[in-house]
């Protein structure tokens, strides 16, 4: 089945914190061309359009910007319902209203619900991949996997585990904990386009005797991703040092138990010290920068330029963090990026900040040969943008001159209302 998308096509190809520009691809009159879901062909409309076979399905985007969909390295399906939780930091928020909200997982079908909202709410967005948290129950995972299976997306998730900390209706043990892990990922990972990603939600919640389960898990799975918080709130990280005497600070905690390698999305690593940094960059850890859950919270803000230094160069993914993050939208998220390092004295370019959501996220999630780029072979999913979709933003765009200022625009301004349709495997799955 061949068909073809038309429209301003923009992607990138490296990083164009090392490139620059030329690290982007843009045609301003592009043509993808997808065979089964994939990308067969990409170029300019003009040369692809006459070689197309009699009769194929054209849907013609001009004059918006369509882009690899996005990729979400971080998000809790289960905090839909927690979003916008008042005057709370770490781990009171947790207690008061994150802890009292997940035990309703229990429930398979308030499990189901929550995924098909969540999913609904994702593709709204312009997200395509994600890297989910469930609850602890098993079952939450396979409600989102089920789902994210019969649309045909391409997600990575992992129910938690969590063997102390919380409360008796949501906690597992060492044993469960891994058992039910294990199952699932004989059951999902690499079932069409379903990753497992092996998910001690942190230090706090998890026994010794659980995190080694978990890092017994990664060395049996060593083609999951693994999914953890670290370093993120000052109280958070005094409550690791007094639980874990014997290591010397955060990240030893999990390196001791294999659970700190090139596959591991680490979310937050706000207050990370040099040792910490160093053992990330021996690791090949990835940091998961989450901006509006970081100010959102008063956790801290996020040093990216320190994660470049190139004593220690620490992989950035960037992420939205639901619940403790407050907007779905990559777009907003990116705004909030800017202004969390504009705050340090750094910047972020309107090229990095879309290289981040699309083909950074999917190197740091290990993915980039299957998403994240349009280029042939590449699964089609893709996000048609609208830069001027609010009457302020059509103001705006008014005085726009350069692709990079659109893109500017879209990420200050821009959420799910510059989203015009959404892309999986080449299909339309949503459509404003
Ligand atoms: N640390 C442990 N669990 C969580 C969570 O659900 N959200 C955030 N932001 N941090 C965490
Ligand atoms: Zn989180």
């Amino acid at each position: 089945m061949i068909k073809a998308i038309r429209g301003r096509l923009l992607w990138y190809v490296a990083d164009p914190a090392t490139e620059g520009a030329a690290a982007r691809r843009y045609l301003e009159d592009g043509l993808l061309v997808v065979e089964n879901g994939i990308v067969a062909a990409v170029g300019e409309a003009a040369d692809l359009l006459p070689g197309l076979p009699a009769g194929t399905p054209v849907a013609d985007h001009r004059p918006h910007i369509v882009a690899p969909g996005f990729i979400d390295a971080h998000i809790h399906y289960p905090q839909t319902q927690v979003v916008a939780s008042f005057g709370a930091t770490l781990l009171d928020w947790l207690e008061r209203y994150t802890f009292v909200e997940e035990q309703l997982f229990a429930d398979p079908a308030h499990a189901e619900a929550g995924a098909r909202f969540f999913l609904d709410e994702l593709l709204r967005n312009g997200t395509t991949t994600a890297c989910v948290y469930g609850t602890v129950h098993p079952g939450s995972a396979e409600a989102l996997f089920a789902e994210s299976e019969r649309r045909g997306t391409r997600m990575a998730a992992g129910k938690v585990m969590m063997d102390r900390g919380a409360p008796p209706g949501l906690v597992d043990t060492a044993e469960s904990g891994y058992r039910d892990t294990k199952a699932l990922i004989e059951r999902w990972h690499g079932r069409g386009r379903q990753i497992y990603a092996i998910s001690p939600r942190f230090a706090l919640t998890s026994t010794e005797a659980q995190l080694e389960a978990a890092g017994q898990l990664a060395r049996e799975h060593p083609d999951c991703l693994v999914q953890t918080h670290i370093s993120e709130n000052l109280r958070e990280i005094e409550a690791v040092a007094a639980l874990y005497p014997a290591d010397r600070d955060y990240a030893s905690v999990y390196d001791r138990f294999g659970l700190l390698g090139p596959r591991s999305l680490m979310g937050h690593c706000l207050h990370l010290t040099e040792e910490e940094f160093a053992l990330f960059h021996a690791r090949d850890a990835v940091a998961v920068f989450c901006p509006t859950s970081n100010t959102f919270l008063g956790s801290g803000l996020f040093d990216w330029g320190r994660m470049r230094d190139p004593r220690h160069p620490v992989r950035v993914a960037v992420a939205t963090d639901i619940g403790g993050g407050t907007s779905y939208s990559m777009l907003a998220t990116m705004g909030e990026a800017y202004k969390v390092l504009h705050l340090q004295g750094q910047t972020l370019t309107p090229d990095s900040a879309f290289h981040a959501m699309t083909l950074g996220n999917a190197v740091a999630l290990g993915l980039d040969r299957l998403v994240g780029s349009f280029a042939p072979g590449h699964e089609c999913d893709a996000v048609v943008l609208d830069a001027g979709a609010t009457p302020a933003t059509a103001r705006r765009l008014e005085r726009v001159r350069t692709i990079e200022e659109e893109l500017f625009l879209l990420t200050t301004m821009g959420d799910d209302r510059a989203v015009r349709a959404t892309y999986v495997m080449g299909e339309l799955v949503h459509s404003a």
